[in-house]
């Protein structure tokens, strides 16, 4: 009998930290970078209420929430489109851009949705090296061929944590061919107050050849609802936007989102609470010999080759003690994990269980 058969994907499955646990739900989850504090009580007031009306579709355009984010960082309302998570977003540049034959360069160490969606679109993947996990622009100039179509990079990028600073993005952006497609994922940026950084958004909201995404999942605590976006020159958000599935994103994220932007109060607390136990974790780590670097996002890359130990016997422990943090084998980062901060009480039980797992 001949049945259906799909086409073969050449490119990895995304691997959810917490899918590995499913069974036994970890009681600390510091491995997929969400919110520390969670989301404004202002964004939950506004989801509560959807429920009410939830027969409803949702805006398939999302103009409220457009003209929120409009609004909020003085963008044109027509050139910003939304996602179910900004994944989406990543994805819908792909299909419109990619096709076989065409190149995408990466840098090394970044975050793995960028090559799963440029393959499953049969565009090949050109890794940049990194130098001490920082992107290299240097490194990804020399990757360049008639081929190229994206660069991909994230900033702060992750799972390295590490920045590349705004004359560099600049650099970047003024050496690359003009017809090469710069994507910045502004996923984590929110986070970082260093006086030489800007966001994507920042330094490249009227140029004609960026675009840059950004997401509710991370500071502003609303993951599970799924939200993100990505703003771009006009011509572009509209070849992605025919792409876009209608109703994307769903009534209780638009309504949600549109009032987690506007607490900016709640966003300081989250970025003093980073900032504060990013100290201190970077202190813990360099006490217990733990190889780090400061971390730029919510979340720090750790080593244990100096100690000696190793990082799948840390992480199976870690896990039985119920916290999860993100294995770094896919990234192929040796001997390393990455560990989302939490909240203050979960931090302290991490802090506390790693010194016995070390045997400290
Ligand atoms: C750099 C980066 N971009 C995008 C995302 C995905 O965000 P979203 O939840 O909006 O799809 C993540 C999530 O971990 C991320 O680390």
């Amino acid at each position: 009998m001949n049945l259906p058969k799909p086409k073969k994907i050449n490119a990895d499955k995304y691997v959810a930290g917490l899918s590995l646990f499913k069974q036994k739900a970890a009681k600390i989850k510091l491995s997929a970078n969400e919110s520390a504090l969670g989301p404004s009580p202002k964004a939950v007031k506004a989801f509560n209420k959807v429920f009410k009306n939830i027969k409803r579709y949702p805006d398939s355009d999302g103009i409220f929430l457009r003209k929120v984010l409009a609004k909020k960082f003085k963008l044109d309302f027509n050139r910003i489109i939304l996602g179910s998570g900004s994944d989406q977003i990543l994805e819908l540049i792909c299909k419109a851009f990619l096709d076989k034959k065409d190149e995408v360069i990466i840098p090394e160490y970044s975050f793995i949705i960028y090559r799963i969606y440029s393959k499953i679109c049969g565009a090949k993947i050109i890794y940049a090296k990194e130098k001490n996990f920082k992107i290299s622009v240097k490194e990804i100039l020399s990757k360049v061929s008639h081929k190229t179509k994206i660069v991909f990079l994230a900033n702060p990028n992750n799972p390295t944590g590490t920045l590349l600073s705004k004359k560099a993005l600049i650099e970047l952006r003024r050496k690359l061919r003009s017809n090469i497609l710069l994507v910045v994922d502004d996923a984590y940026c929110e986070y970082v107050k260093e006086k030489n950084y800007s966001s994507a958004l920042e330094l490249f909201s009227s140029s004609k050849n960026v675009i840059v995404t950004r997401t509710f999942s991370k500071i502003y605590g609303l993951a599970g609802l799924r939200v993100g976006w990505g703003y771009g020159p006009k011509n572009l958000i509209q070849a992605i936007s025919q792409l876009k599935p209608p109703f994307n994103v769903n009534r209780a994220a638009l309504f949600a989102a549109s009032e987690s932007i506007k607490d900016s109060k709640w966003l300081n607390k989250e970025v003093l609470h980073i900032k504060k136990w990013s100290k201190i974790f970077f202190k813990t780590f360099k006490e217990l010999k733990i190889d780090t670097n400061y971390g730029h996002g919510n979340f720090m890359l750790i080593n244990f080759d100096k100690i000696k130990k190793n990082s799948k016997n840390v992480f199976l422990k870690l896990a039985k003690s119920g916290i999860l943090v993100r294995k770094m084998e896919v990234y192929k980062i040796r001997n390393s994990l990455r560990v989302t901060i939490g909240n203050s009480k979960e931090n302290k039980k991490f802090i506390q269980v790693l010194k016995k797992v070390i045997n400290v």
